[in-house]
């Protein structure tokens, strides 16, 4: 039987899909609602592996530029999107930015003579390399992101004229640059300075309109001080945690309920097999779309039960697997080649992502002390787990989705029975 799955275990969710995140969402819309009104405000959205922070900005991004109301508000932002890597540069990010506009744009003669001549400053670049102009040894990269600054001002300004909509078909409430895997930025590209030196020069140049969302793993804090400490200032930090009990089931029911839009075959969910997806996802977005997804598929009768949802998550090539293949393994057998480092990271999975001292991990460590110091070392390096600043001898494992996982993957099959049927037995995350 081939029914369409509805779970997205492999992209950022849709608007139809897309679970709570109410606080984080009040506070983006009341961020576009101030940067409307001249009070520009930036974000950075952060999160572990697989916690949500693409989907958020994409939900964000069609609340910006006007196809989800904000209560019975509406606003238009032009919005360009860009993600890093370890190989970004400045001069690339400015292409890609202009490149996106362009895309946006240049609808019409006037708005495509507006955008060449704004950015004549990168066909310039583009012509001679970064060091010239008009032949002379010019641009340092402070000019040329300078000449930057100035052109993303000038347009932002006049995407948002009264008589913007005859050249660009719209009239705009703003520009919205997004930076996803922020953290991914390299050392060499000073993210921090680049993007606080942007926004005061945009703002010098009279643009009131102009706000930078980030998202990124929770050491984007550390990348964007260690390039510029004040630039944290720009940003209001929104971390993203675990969703509800309630989200995920939420989650189940809207996917079936686009299943039985899309499919002949109608499928339900029972309530063991409801409460075994809720048990195991603990909440965490990128687990219940593939146990979810498993589950479905593993399904026969049309009725998913608990023995779909152990089949699905245990079974060969089933979600554990997956998971682990996309978000975990390399952390757990690619990084580290010893079986003391992974017997470290299981005695300290039981406590997920909290405190745990040396002598406590020692106390059930098969192994000497110089093997448990050497793995304690090599799992530092990896930043597999990180060392408690001023307090020796104590360490965490850097994600509790992580910590999850190893539980649940080096489970004794008893454990695991309980762990998938326990009911209501975890507690809320705060919301
Ligand atoms: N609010 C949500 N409601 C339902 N599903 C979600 C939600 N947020 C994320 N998901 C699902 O969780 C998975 C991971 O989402 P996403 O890619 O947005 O996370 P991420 O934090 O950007 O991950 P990465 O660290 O790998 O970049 C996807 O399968 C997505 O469909
Ligand atoms: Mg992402």
């Amino acid at each position: 039987m081939s029914r369409v799955n509805p779970f997205r275990p492999n992209s950022p969710v849709g608007p139809g899909m897309f679970a709570g995140r109410l606080s984080q969402l009040r506070a983006l819309e009341e961020a576009l609602l101030q940067t409307r009104a001249g009070q520009p405000k930036s974000f950075m959205l952060t999160g572990e592996r697989g916690i949500g922070k693409t989907s958020l900005l994409q939900y964000f991004k069609w609340i910006a530029q006007g196809h989800i109301d904000i209560a019975r508000d509406r606003v238009n932002f032009l919005v360009v999107e860009l993600d890093l890597d370890a190989s970004s540069t400045d001069l690339g990010l400015i292409r890609r930015v202009n490149l996106a506009l362009d895309r946006e744009l240049t609808k019409t003669e006037p708005a495509r003579s507006f955008l060449s001549t704004g950015w004549e400053f990168l066909q310039r670049i583009e012509a001679f390399g970064v060091g010239l102009r008009d032949g002379k040894q010019i641009a340092d990269a402070e000019t040329l992101h300078d000449e930057f600054a100035h052109s993303l001002a000038k347009t932002c300004n006049r995407i948002s004229q009264a008589d913007a909509t005859s050249v660009f078909g719209a009239q705009y409430d703003g520009l919205i640059l997004l930076i996803d895997e922020a953290d991914n930025a390299p050392r060499a590209l000073r993210i921090g300075s680049f993007l606080k030196l942007l926004t005061e020069r945009v703002q010098r140049h009279g643009c009131e309109h102009l706000m930078v969302g980030l998202a990124g793993m929770p050491a984007l804090r550390e990348v964007l001080r260690e390039s510029h400490p004040s630039s944290l200032r720009l940003f209001d930090e929104l971390p993203l945690d675990t969703l509800s009990r309630d989200d995920v089931s939420w989650v189940i029911d809207r996917a079936l309920r686009v299943a039985n839009e899309t499919n002949d075959e109608k499928t339900t969910i029972d309530d063991a097999g409801r409460a075994g997806l809720i048990n195991l996802s603990e909440g965490y977005p990128h687990f219940i779309q593939q146990f979810g997804y498993s589950a479905f598929s593993t399904d026969t009768d049309l009725v998913i039960d608990i023995e779909d949802v152990r089949r699905g998550a245990f079974g060969p090539l089933g979600a554990m697997e997956k998971i682990g293949d996309r978000y975990y393994r390399d952390d757990f057998y690619n990084k580290i080649q010893k079986d003391s480092y992974r017997q470290v990271l299981r005695i300290m999975a039981d406590d997920e992502n909290r405190w745990v001292t040396k002598p406590a991990i020692r106390s059930k460590f098969r192994g000497t002390t110089t093997t448990l110091d050497n793995a304690i070392h090599a799992l530092r390096e990896r930043k597999i787990i990180l060392a408690k600043e001023g307090e020796r001898g104590t360490y965490r494992l850097q994600h509790r989705g992580f910590a999850f996982w190893i539980k649940l993957y080096t489970s004794d099959p008893k454990d695991l029975q309980s762990q998938i049927e326990a009911t209501g037995k975890h507690e809320e995350p705060a919301t």
